[in-house]
């Protein structure tokens, strides 16, 4: 006989997993839409930036010419990846030297601290973002 705690899991859990994809939206019930973060020119090509839309913490970048939006804590242990620093299209956690593609939230490279493996919890979650107007914008 399942037990009432098992049945709140199978209640909770699919929103966690759809929740880990797209926090912003699925959490909040809120359709997708481009909102203005911030202006162009306070972007800086290889600064990450921390914007906040429709209430998630998130960050933006300029490489190239091109921005890029991610969710702003690490996936790994939560640490400010607006402290990090970048390398190509990729942002690297400061803390332990997690590394995440900006283009499609994809772990390049796990957590380690000192001599210890580590495994980061979840791909990072990534936004559209563009130019328009003189401004950022980014889907969420
Ligand atoms: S908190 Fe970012 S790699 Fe551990």
């Amino acid at each position: 006989m399942e037990g009432e705690e098992h049945k709140a899991w199978r209640v909770i859990l699919p929103r966690l997993v759809v929740a880990r994809h797209d926090p912003g939206r699925t959490e909040k019930g809120i359709a997708m839409e481009f909102v203005k973060v911030a202006s162009a020119s306070d972007i800086a090509d290889g600064a990450l930036v921390p914007v906040e839309a429709k209430g998630v913490k998130l960050l933006v970048t300029k490489v190239g010419g091109t921005f890029y939006a991610a969710q702003r804590k690490c996936p790994h242990l939560g640490f400010n990846l607006c402290r990090g620093k970048l390398e190509g299209r990729s942002v690297v956690c400061a803390l332990h030297k997690a590394k995440f593609d900006l283009t499609t939230g994809k772990i390049e490279r796990d957590p380690k601290f000192l001599f210890i493996d580590m495994k980061a919890r979840n791909e990072l979650a990534v936004y559209p973002a563009k130019e328009e107007d003189g401004a950022v914008w980014v889907e969420i």
